[in-house]
Formats: C-alpha cells, structure tokens, sequence
C-alpha cells in the first residue's frame, strides 16, 4: 500500500444493506480500492447509542460485514470496530479537547433525539448519541485518514474532526494527524418506492426500502408497486416516484436504457408499467453476483469470519501504532 493515500469510511451495523446504502456509499467504497489504501469500518460502538438487543446488533455486525464483502469489498479492508477498542481510547482523550458546545451544535444530534422523543415520550436519548461525533472523529484520525468518502449529512461531522485534529496538534504542539477532507462524488438520490418524497432507509421500515440481498421476486414486486402517479404529470414536469425510477435506472448502469425510456417520457409515450419492469431488470441483474457471492460467503460462515477477524486484527496494528504515539505525546503514563 506504499504511497498511496489513505482513505476510510465506516457504515453502522443497523438494518439492511439497501440500494439507497449501496448507491449512496458502498458502490463507491468498492471503486475506491483500486485507487486509494482503504479502510472500512463496521461500527458497532456506533451502534449501541441508540437502544439496542445485544443479539441483534452480534447478528447484525456479521450480516453487514459478509454484505459489504459480497458486494466487492476486499476483506483486508474491513475490520470490525469492536476488535480495535483503541478507538475507544483515542475517543475518550479527543473529548476532553472537544467543547460541550460544539456537540450541542451537531445537526445530527438535534435531529435524532427530536426524533426519538417525538415517536416515545419516555425515550432514552444516551449520552453515547451526544459524544458520538468525537467517536467518528477517532475513527477517522486513528489511521491519519486524508480523504472519507461519506454523504452531505456527514459534512457537519468532518468538520468537526478537523477541528478536534487541530486542537489536537495544538495542545501536543507537533502537526501529528493529517486534517481528513471529505470524498463527495456523484451520489443518485435513492427515495423509497412506497414514498418517494422521502430518503430510502432501514428505519423507516420495510416496503420503504429494497435490499440488495433480496430474493429477486420480492425486488420486482417492489419496484412494480412503486408509488408514481396517474398520468397527470407529463414533460417537462416529473413526479418524484417517475424521478426516483429514472435514477435507479442511471444508477444501476443501464444508461442505455434510460437514455431510451427517457425519451419516450418525453414524447409522453412511456407507460410506467414498462418503466418498472426496466428498473426491476436492472436492479435484478445488477444484485445477482452479490447475493451469489453472499451464498458462497454463508456456506462457510466460520472460515469467513475468521478472515474479517484477522483482517480487523492486522489494522489494529496500525491504530495501536497511533495509540502509543498520542499517549506518549499527551503524557499519559
Ligand atoms: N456517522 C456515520 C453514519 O452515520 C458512520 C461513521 C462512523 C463514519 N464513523 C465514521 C463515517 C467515520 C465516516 C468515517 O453514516
């Protein structure tokens, strides 16, 4: 990996592995590898700040980590982030370099605990959901990260990290981490099929979201039943269901095809029957090779996790290596 820069980026194990997961990230994470030395996290601290089943979350680390190798991940770049706690230990000295108000200000925060407490009023909002930025920003600094591929919704966090990096230098007074910048690129905007107003994503339950892992009929019934509307909107007007088909259509590659049914959109002679069944096409033969991938991965589920757990093994070398730096510098004994 000599020489070249280092990229990382982390998904929580919460819920599936959908399309707005793999357009939105994954996709991109795999294309990364040939470029970049990349990291890819499985951050299950992450996800124990909202309430959770020890079972579930067990269950769900696994699933997400053979899911991101079944879509093209090497297993050398994954790791687990409860087999490298060193990240605990840099999260825990960053947040005493981190203000209580710039945590108040996270976007995020405010976000999820008004959500949270809006959907039960007895709702449990943890202390880990506040700190949790300065977590992502050990994540992220721990391997002297130069670029992190994530969403816009991240950019408030990013920032945060190069200012925690910065007071970070300051107070060891040496430019010991690098300040990390964000990767966007070209991400489709993935809406649920059900509701195509809003953002696809696990929590808003499941015929609002298609996951990639599917059996392939259930996809196509997804997508048939996708909400789009009655033939009152034509060109140059689009309803957000019609939009959202087109961008799985681009996403998925078949620009051909999208080229072709765009056209007719805009002649005003496309059905949206033919349209569902190209996106369902597309999407099916796009997935096919992961889930096979996933079946081979799942006939031999010890010797697979076997492999993630010496892969996470190996870079947490590289965090333990930075450990012992950042104690040394901050004088801890
Ligand atoms: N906060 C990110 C999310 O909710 C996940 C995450 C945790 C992350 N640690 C990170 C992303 C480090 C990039 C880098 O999606």
């Amino acid at each position: 990996m000599e020489g070249k820069e280092q990229v990382l980026s982390c998904i929580q194990p919460t819920g599936n592995v959908h399309l707005g997961r793999y357009f939105g990230a994954i996709q991109n994470w795999v294309a990364l590898q040939e470029k970049y030395d990349c990291i890819y996290g499985v951050v299950n601290y992450h996800g124990m700040t909202t309430p959770f089943d020890p079972q579930k979350l067990r269950t769900l680390t696994w699933d997400v980590a053979f899911r991101l190798m079944a879509c093209g991940l090497d297993v050398n770049n994954i790791f687990i982030h409860s087999l490298v706690p060193e990240h605990t230990e840099l999260a825990w000295i960053l947040s005493c370099m981190t203000s209580y108000g710039e945590l108040t200000r996270m976007t995020q925060f405010k976000d999820k605990s008004l959500q949270i407490s809006e959907s039960n009023k007895d709702a449990f909002i943890s202390t880990g959901l506040f700190t949790y930025p300065v977590l992502q920003a050990a994540d992220i600094i721990i391997y002297h990260a130069r670029y992190v591929p994530v969403g816009k919704d991240q950019e408030q966090h990013l920032e945060l990290t190069r200012n925690i990096a910065t007071r970070f230098n300051h107070v060891v007074k040496k430019e010991y981490f690098p300040l990390p910048e964000p990767l966007y690129t070209e991400i489709p905007k993935v809406m649920s099929t059900a509701d195509p107003t809003r953002k696809m994503s696990a929590s808003l339950g499941e015929k609002h979201n298609i996951d990639v892992f599917a059996d392939p009929n259930r996809i196509r019934k997804q997508i048939m039943s996708a909400v789009t509307d009655s033939g009152d909107v034509s060109y140059p007007d689009m309803s957000p269901g019609v939009e959202n088909l087109f961008s799985l259509l681009k996403a998925s590659g078949y620009t051909e095809t999208y080229a072709n049914l765009m056209h007719l959109y805009q002649s005003g002679t496309l059905g949206y029957g033919k349209l569902k069944e190209e996106v369902a096409n597309a999407i099916i033969e796009m997935t096919e090779p992961f889930r096979q991938k996933l079946l081979i991965l799942n006939a031999d589920k010890r010797a697979v996790k076997e492999q993630i757990k010496q892969s996470s093994a190996k870079i947490r070398e590289r965090a333990q290596k930075t450990l012992k730096e950042v104690r040394e510098l901050s004088g801890l004994i």
